[in-house]
């Protein structure tokens, strides 16, 4: 029933990658998850109920010359039989603290499914507004909707 959030240990890769390729048709290499733990290890982050890894979140600081840093939410992920219960909630706000304390971004954003309404209504319950659509985004062809959350 409770939970608690943890970042992510090497230990978990097995298990997170179970919960990515079980929630999600984006998936990644075990290399990718590890970089972005070497790079960001307090922006990945994982949900575990009775000891038992449910939940992750991925993001990453995107840098650039020419703009402020951007916080991005690579992916997030409950698994079905752990959703509803604030996981996904706590593990966004807490990455969302994190961005703006510890890498001083202002900003936060992600790419979702247009049609993905669950997730979509997480992310307006925690002030993520839409601010763009990309075309055929997906490898099958669905268009994402841009969402951008101001920090500060
Ligand atoms: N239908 C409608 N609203 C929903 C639903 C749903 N099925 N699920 C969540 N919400 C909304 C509700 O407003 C909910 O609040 P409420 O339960 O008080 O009504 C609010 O979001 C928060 O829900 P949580 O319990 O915090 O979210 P949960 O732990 O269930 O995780 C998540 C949400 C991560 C989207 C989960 O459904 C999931 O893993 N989905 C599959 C993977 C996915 O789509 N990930 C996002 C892809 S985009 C990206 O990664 C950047
Ligand atoms: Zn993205």
């Amino acid at each position: 029933m409770s939970f608690r959030l943890r970042e992510f240990r090497p230990e978990d890769l097995d298990r997170v990658i179970f919960i990515n390729r079980t929630c999600l048709p984006e998936n990644y290499s075990r290399y990718f998850f590890m970089s972005i733990h070497k790079a960001f290890p307090d922006l990945f982050l994982v949900a575990e109920c009775d000891g038992e890894v449910v939940g992750y979140i991925m993001c990453r600081i995107e840098k650039s010359f020419f703009r402020p840093p951007k916080g991005h939410v690579i992916s997030i992920a409950v698994l079905p039989e752990h959703r509803r219960k604030g996981i996904g909630t706590a593990m966004l706000k807490e990455a969302l603290a994190r961005m703006s304390e510890r890498y001083g971004v202002s900003e936060c954003y992600l790419e979702v499914r247009v049609s993905n309404t669950p997730a979509i209504s997480l992310y307006e319950n925690l002030g993520f507004r839409r601010t763009d659509t990309i075309p055929k985004y997906y490898g099958d062809g669905e268009d994402a909707y841009v969402m951008t959350k101001i920090l500060r």
